[in-house]
């Protein structure tokens, strides 16, 4: 299902800040190369996470699935001078052009990237965060919550990708794998007395949760 009118896009596009030119360009190689490149963050999204970054100023950000590094770019650039990011990767591939693409944006001293599974590695991170980006598989969002919840700080912000998941959510039965697993975290959000939060329709869905 197409959630945002074409037209629409494309105007929002022309009046938000352009996109650098590492990032245009890492979107076009991913778009010509990459097995699924839709999966990419991309200009809007990608403009939304890096002003919500210099907003927030983050020593700490954590990043659950890296893909190619367009999204813990912009999510890098509002680090305080201190800032470390710490994204998560679980395939090698992608995790070598992400690197790549870190260096080419001058951030490779900002960012550390694990590869692995991030329910395994989660854990072992013993940092307090100010801002998270969940963006992995959806069958792991709800216990990524959970794990992550306690380590983010007072007034901290997650921000999960896909909870619209191309519509799936929308239909009157929510069928199939992934779409239940956004439908039971999205319920599961909603009903945490811990948070407060505001779903955006932005692109695929942007849950945006503040720790109170
Ligand atoms: C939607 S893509 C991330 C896109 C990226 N955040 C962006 O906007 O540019 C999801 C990524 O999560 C990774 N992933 C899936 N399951 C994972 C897991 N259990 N642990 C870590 N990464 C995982 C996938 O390999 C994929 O590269």
């Amino acid at each position: 299902m197409e959630l945002i009118h074409p037209l629409a896009e494309a105007y929002a596009s022309k009046y938000s800040t352009a996109a650098d030119t590492v990032l245009k360009q890492i979107e076009a190689t991913t778009s010509a190369s990459h097995a699924q490149p839709h999966m990419i963050s991309g200009h809007l999204q990608g403009q939304f996470l890096e002003i919500i970054s210099k907003l927030l100023q983050p020593r700490r950000i954590l990043e659950i699935g890296t893909m190619v590094g367009y999204s813990s770019i912009c999510l890098a650039k509002g680090l305080a001078p201190d800032g470390v990011l710490h994204t998560i990767e679980l395939r090698e591939e992608d995790a070598a052009i992400a690197r790549r693409h870190f260096e080419q944006a001058g951030l490779a001293q900002q960012i550390q990237l694990h590869v692995g599974n991030a329910i395994e590695i989660i854990p072992q991170l013993e940092e307090s965060w100010d801002l998270v980006f969940l963006d992995a598989d959806k069958t792991g969002y709800a216990a990524y919550y959970q794990l992550i919840l306690p380590r983010l700080r007072t007034g901290g912000l997650l921000l999960a990708d896909n909870v619209l998941f191309h519509g799936e959510v929308l239909k009157e039965e929510v069928k199939g794998k992934n779409p239940k697993a956004v439908q039971a975290f999205n319920e599961l959000v909603a009903a945490d007395e811990r948070v407060e939060k505001i779903m955006l329709t932005l692109r695929d869905g942007l849950f945006l949760i503040r720790k109170k």
